[in-house]
């Protein structure tokens, strides 16, 4: 399907069958599910399936079920051209931008939830219906999709974590990949709701990336336990007069369970508000043995 054409499908039955075609041809299928307004993060996980993949769809759905109300839902920013634009440049084949009433004709009744520590802090404390919002979308998403890889955002780490194991618990016929996160050159990592922030807002940003590195310097030099790294970088964050600190938490990086020693495969993971931003970063640490 290297012809060049990015071929556009708003229905469910048109997204399934050229993906059920491409497949009886032996072909092998990549899905990188967004809510569009498209950067170059989502840009490098349509690359990362344009290496491994034969055909790469890109979603495009702002999913209300993830929002609560007086989120962004209504705000969020959108631009189609320039999205199908930036897809192609990366590779993709297919785009699929289903209204909301092709995703949810009805009222939804099924919803699909992730319980335990991966869900239950941090973004899951803050957002409570978030999660739920996104396994659901993100579900139908593979239903509609069948038998691919999946590529997510470790800027998102509570989200890709969240969606594997969903896929593992219900056999889902999806490999989902991880991939790195995308920054700017002052660190900030490249999100669509930069777009919220004044300039002197999206200068104070990049504190969240000093603390997440100071942190890992941190658990680096054995400087815990973990409520001593979590305190340095909640510190550094409340220290910038436009931040508003929501969490700062030290994880362990696949349970995302709290942890009291420095042990093993760690995440550091924060989140604040730069005026009508909320943004959340992270970063992943080994602790020394
Ligand atoms: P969205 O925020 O549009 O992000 C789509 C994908 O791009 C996610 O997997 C996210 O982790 C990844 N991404 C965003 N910024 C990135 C960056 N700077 N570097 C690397 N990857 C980045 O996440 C969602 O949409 C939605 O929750 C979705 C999964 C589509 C379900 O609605």
């Amino acid at each position: 399907m290297k012809d060049g054409a990015l071929r556009t499908f708003d229905t469910v039955a048109g997204l399934r069958a050229v993906l059920d075609y491409e497949r009886a041809g032996g072909r092998r299928v990549g899905v990188v599910p967004t809510m569009g307004y498209l950067h170059e993060g989502h840009g490098s996980l349509i690359e990362a399936a344009a290496a491994a993949d034969d055909v790469v769809v890109t979603t495009i759905f702002v999913n209300p079920l993830q929002f609560a109300a007086g989120e962004d839902l209504a705000a969020y920013p959108r631009d189609l051209p320039r999205d199908s634009a930036l897809a192609k440049r990366c590779g993709a084949d297919v785009l699929f931008t289903p209204p909301v009433l092709e995703m949810y004709p009805e009222p939804v009744q099924t919803t699909v939830s992730v319980d335990g520590s991966v869900t239950e802090r941090m973004e899951g404390a803050s957002r409570p219906t978030h999660f739920a919002g996104v396994a659901t979308v993100v579900a139908k998403l593979f239903s509609i999709a069948g038998p691919c890889r999946a590529y997510f955002g470790e800027k998102d780490w509570q989200q890709v974590t969240m969606v594997r194991r969903m896929a593992r618990d219900l056999s889902m016929p999806v490999e989902v990949v991880g991939c790195p996160t995308i920054r700017e050159h002052d660190g900030l990592a490249l999100s669509s709701r930069n777009v919220y922030m004044t300039p002197a807002e999206r200068a104070a940003a990049p504190v969240l990336y000093r603390a997440l590195r100071a942190g890992a310097q941190a658990v680096r030099a054995g400087e815990g336990p973990a409520s001593v790294v979590a305190g340095g970088m909640r510190c550094q964050i409340e220290a910038e007069p436009l931040a508003q600190l929501d969490y700062a938490e030290v994880a362990d990086a696949v349970a995302l369970a709290p942890v009291d020693e420095l042990r093993g495969e760690l995440r550091l993971l924060v989140a604040a508000r730069f005026g009508r931003a909320r943004l959340i970063d992270n970063i992943g640490v080994t602790a020394p043995v």
